[in-house]
């Protein structure tokens, strides 16, 4: 990693607390590893996010339904899944500073090897063998690597019997096998068809999370789309596109992000062909979003397990089966973090007085801004401070605004460039007697004067 890349991600995450983005988790109590908080501004964007998404991939769509199902789960639904007995990752313990780390990433960070599907024993080895070091504390003294379980365990009731635990789901996924019969019978949905759900999933991750690229809890977007058999390369291919036309709409820069199939070694055993679509963040290129082929391994699971039926009647051919899924699967967080990364931008910019500073400013794209437009009155003098409430009025409605009067307008511009305000609406003494504003644009920092009369239309064309 450069240390310019390195610079980059302490200049987020301070941005972010500065700002109101994302504040460390239980602060005041020094902290809970791998838990963030979304801030004033963080929230704003993340609902962005997860609103978009629910248009594009719910509403706008005639063949995808929704669901929003409770995050506890019947621990038999985990039984089926696998996820209790193979959602687990591989530990090292460092004997020397006593750093726990995933062995996987251990060996994947610093060796070109995947250590999906290998032995315990065989991680144990590598580890060994190529002298790796521990990343706390740079000496290569481990323990043997052991699996530990991913999921959060509770019980349900007041007493902390076996047969009482519960998890918190590891992915909202499950939910939408589970309910596909009464999706099925309450919408009379034809394959192919496809589930989504948005929501918190809960991974006890205990490695360095990188600010919110890796916590504790988090929030996925995800899609189970129900197809035949036969149609599944066709229909891969589709939602790959798709999900290019996703990054696309949030402005990711084409040159952040690559796609990686998984070798033979990496997929799941039910899955033909998975890849993961990858951003160049600034402590490496890292997963950002998922697209798998899951054969009909979970439905099949789950009529085992539950001993419902899941079979398809498809009139069309006149037989039943259990259809297979093909499934895209985004993340909340690391959406909001690689278009933190993709947005911040660094430029000289000229001050009032001649001279040049250097501007911070979140090149958001405009659809998923925090706040879309700022009223910023010159002076807080009564009659100035009313006149802008009123603007501000006028605008809320359509717009997500800030009012902002304290400090100097120089000092409000910067705080705006800091959040990625698309446009700034100066109101002075004059728009008092003119009935006009100045609009400044963030990207180009141009300004234009606009009678207020026509300020909703000016900015329904700028959006
Ligand atoms: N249902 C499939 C599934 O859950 P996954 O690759 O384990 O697949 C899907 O997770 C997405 O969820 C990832 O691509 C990533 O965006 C996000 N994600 C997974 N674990 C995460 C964590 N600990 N913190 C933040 N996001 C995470």
């Amino acid at each position: 990693m450069t240390e310019k890349r390195e610079n980059l991600m302490d200049k987020i995450t301070s941005l972010a607390k500065r700002r109101g983005f994302v504040f460390p988790g239980s602060e005041i109590y020094g902290g809970l590893a791998n838990t963030w908080d979304y801030g004033p501004v963080g929230v704003e964007l993340k609902n962005n996010i997860k609103q978009a998404w629910w248009k594009m991939f719910v509403q706008d769509r005639e063949d995808i339904v929704g669901l929003d199902a409770a995050i506890l789960m019947n621990s038999n639904v985990w039984q089926a899944s696998g996820h209790t007995a193979g959602f687990n990752d591989s530990l090292v313990d460092c004997k020397k500073c006593r750093a726990r780390l995933r062995a996987d990433h251990l060996v994947e960070d610093n060796l070109d090897i995947k250590v999906e599907g290998k032995s315990l024993k065989e991680i144990t080895e590598i580890i060994r063998d190529n002298n790796l070091k521990c990343s706390a504390c740079g000496k290569s003294d481990f323990t043997e690597a052991r699996k530990f379980n991913l999921m959060f365990k509770t019980y349900q009731g007041v007493v902390e019997e076996d047969n009482a635990i519960i998890y918190l789901r590891p992915e909202t996924a499950q939910a939408m096998f589970v309910n596909f019969k009464n999706v099925m019978s309450s919408t009379h949905k034809k394959i192919p068809f496809g589930i989504a759900q948005a929501g918190k999933s809960f991974r006890n991750e205990i490695t360095p999370g990188n600010f919110i690229f890796r916590t504790i809890e988090f929030e996925q977007m995800e899609l189970e789309y129900f197809i035949k058999e036969e149609n599944w390369q066709k229909q891969f291919e589709y939602w790959q596109n798709e999900m290019i036309k996703w990054l696309d709409y949030l402005g990711i820069k084409k040159e952040n992000y690559s796609i990686r199939e998984h070798d033979k070694e990496e997929l799941s055993h039910y899955s033909k062909k998975t890849i993961d679509i990858e951003y160049n963040f600034p402590f490496g290129v890292k997963e950002l979003y998922g697209l798998a082929y899951r054969g009909n391994f979970d439905l099949t699971q789950h009529q085992k397990h539950s001993k419902q039926n899941m079979e398809y009647f498809d009139t069309e051919d006149n037989k039943k089966y259990i259809p297979h899924v093909i499934e895209p699967t985004f993340g909340v967080d690391r959406t909001f973090l690689a278009a933190m990364v993709d947005a911040y931008t660094e430029e000289e910019a000229p001050t009032a007085d001649g001279k040049t500073e250097t501007r911070v400013v979140m090149k958001f794209n405009k659809n998923i801004a925090p706040v879309k437009v700022a009223i910023l009155p010159l002076s807080k003098k009564e009659n100035l401070s009313k006149y802008a409430k009123e603007i501000f009025d006028s605008l809320k409605t359509e717009f997500t605004c800030q009012y902002d009067e304290s400090q100097s307008i120089g000092k409000r511009y910067r705080r705006q460039d800091e959040i990625g305000t698309p446009y700034c609406v100066t109101v002075d003494f004059e728009s008092l007697e003119d009935d006009a504003v100045t609009v400044r644009d963030r990207d180009t920092m141009k300004q234009e004067r606009v009678k207020v009369g026509e300020l909703v239309e000016w900015l329904r064309e700028a959006f």
